[in-house]
């Protein structure tokens, strides 16, 4: 299989966790833009969807899927979203595409976090993939010079935004032995917006994990 088709395997096993009647929340990346295509199979059975980026709002509204501002949304139980890195006991690295901070923020909310990805991404420790962290513009240096001390390589996204107009920093060569102990040390650094760690509210399922629902 390829790794399209393992995408779109993962994507289709992720409708099950849908609620009827109910608005979802929806990440961002590949596998995320896969799982929508299927979720517009089931549109009319759905409220709606809450998006953790821009583009993914725009993909679900072409499919005539109606996009919800998180504000006006009470509760949320299902959260899908992919992954860059997944250990077994669920942590993530996320942030490939730059959209971190929503997804941690859509993910706070949603009762259940259903994390798609393809074998390829489960990972016995963190931190091949380079550590996305969101910068305030100005603190750029200083969280830069604040990684370094902590053994990692910040190298700036070219020609990147956030959707909150802010910085990536991608941080090579760490190796996370305590991904929620740094995961609250990096968003402690003064500029920082959010790190791409996502362990202190990890995934609940993973659909091609360990614990594939
Ligand atoms: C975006 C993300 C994505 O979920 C992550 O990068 C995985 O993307 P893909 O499904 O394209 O491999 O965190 O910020």
């Amino acid at each position: 299989m390829t790794q399209d088709e393992l995408k779109k395997q993962v994507a289709q096993a992720a409708l099950r966790y849908v609620v009827e009647d109910a608005v979802v929340g929806v990440g961002s990346g590949s596998t995320v833009f896969a799982f929508i295509e299927y979720l517009s199979t089931i549109k009319n059975k759905i409220e709606g969807a809450v998006a953790a980026s821009e583009a993914s709002a725009e993909r679900l509204k072409k499919h005539g899927i109606r996009v919800f501002d998180l504000n006006s949304i009470n509760q949320l139980q299902v959260y899908v979203d992919g992954a860059d890195e997944i250990t077994e006991h669920l942590d993530m690295i996320k942030g490939g595409g730059g959209a971190l901070t929503r997804e941690k923020i859509v993910a706070a909310v949603a009762q259940t976090f259903v994390c798609i990805c393809d074998a390829s991404k489960l990972v016995p420790v963190l931190g091949k993939f380079p550590l996305p962290v969101e910068v305030i513009p100005m603190a750029r240096s200083y969280v830069g010079r604040e990684m370094l001390k902590r053994k990692a390589q910040p190298v700036l996204r070219e020609n990147f935004r956030t959707d909150n107009g802010n910085l990536i920093l991608d941080c090579h060569g760490l190796t996370i032995l305590d991904p929620p102990a740094l995961e609250a040390e990096i968003d402690g650094i003064a500029g920082v917006v959010t790190n791409g760690l996502f362990a202190r509210r990890g995934a609940d399922v993973c659909c091609s994990g360990p614990r594939m629902g």
